[in-house]
């Protein structure tokens, strides 16, 4: 794992960009594997930024998203398919038959995650794969469990992880408790994974995730199988490397 420690937010995103840029400019039909939450919005404003200045399109690529909510349409606020919209979609050309989120109004979930899985496979696979990590060590939804889900597949969401995504609520009570992911097989198979963390909330997991031994308990510790991993880490999320 190669590890980058970055002074704040906006340098953290600003490298990320950087290898968000660099593989769409080098593969116009590039495969990009995308997270939501609070750590990617300005690595997405920096990617929305170039694309304005006509320094790079979209019109050929094709993305995945890790995870979506069941039970949020594709029109709610809070659905992850939403939040790629308001952030980086909708400023783009990308087609829209190119966009992938797991369909979280599916009415058979199992299949929804077998149909997800095989389209990642159906093109190859992700060139790059970006990651935020949950201060339990979870990435997508894959979350502290005995054992490691390899492929897309449904979740229930942990307190701290819902409690923690309540702050994109309005109240606690909507956050749904139930997603579908990516599994940890689907991560571990793009051929470049860059992580981001900022802030002293996920200093442990990161320290963990690179330091400690790999179990299902810290699902981000099985990056440690994967032989092309950057983490781009602020200095607080750095304090106990
Ligand atoms: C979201 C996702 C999650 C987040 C993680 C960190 O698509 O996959 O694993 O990356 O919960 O979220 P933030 O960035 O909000 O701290």
């Amino acid at each position: 794992m190669e590890i980058v420690i970055k002074k704040d937010y906006d340098e953290v995103s600003e490298l990320a960009a950087k290898y968000m840029l660099d593989v769409i400019r080098n593969k116009e039909n590039a495969v990009l594997g995308l997270p939501t939450g609070g750590t990617p919005i300005r690595m997405y404003n920096i990617v929305v930024e170039e694309y304005k200045r006509k320094k790079i399109l979209f019109n050929n690529i094709k993305t995945f998203n890790l995870d979506e909510y069941i039970g949020l349409s594709k029109l709610n606020k809070q659905s992850y398919y939403y939040f790629m919209n308001k952030h980086l979609f909708s400023y783009t050309d990308i087609k829209e038959e190119n966009i992938h989120t797991p369909n979280g109004m599916t009415k058979d979930v199992l299949n929804e995650c077998i149909n997800y899985e095989n389209k990642i496979k159906a093109v190859g696979s992700m060139d790059i794969l970006f990651l935020g990590i949950g201060q339990n060590g979870h990435i997508g939804f894959n979350e502290p469990a005995d054992f490691f889900e390899p492929y897309t597949h449904k979740v229930i969401l942990k307190e701290k992880t819902v409690k923690s995504n309540s702050r994109f609520f309005e109240k606690i009570e909507d956050v749904p408790v139930t997603a579908i992911t990516m599994g940890v097989k689907t991560i571990l198979s793009a051929k470049k994974i860059v992580m981001l963390a900022i802030g002293e909330t996920k200093a442990d997991a990161i320290s963990k995730m690179v330091n400690g031994k790999i179990t299902p308990q810290l699902p981000a510790s099985i990056l440690q199988l994967h032989n092309d991993v950057t983490v781009i880490v602020d200095e607080n999320a750095s304090k106990y490397l």
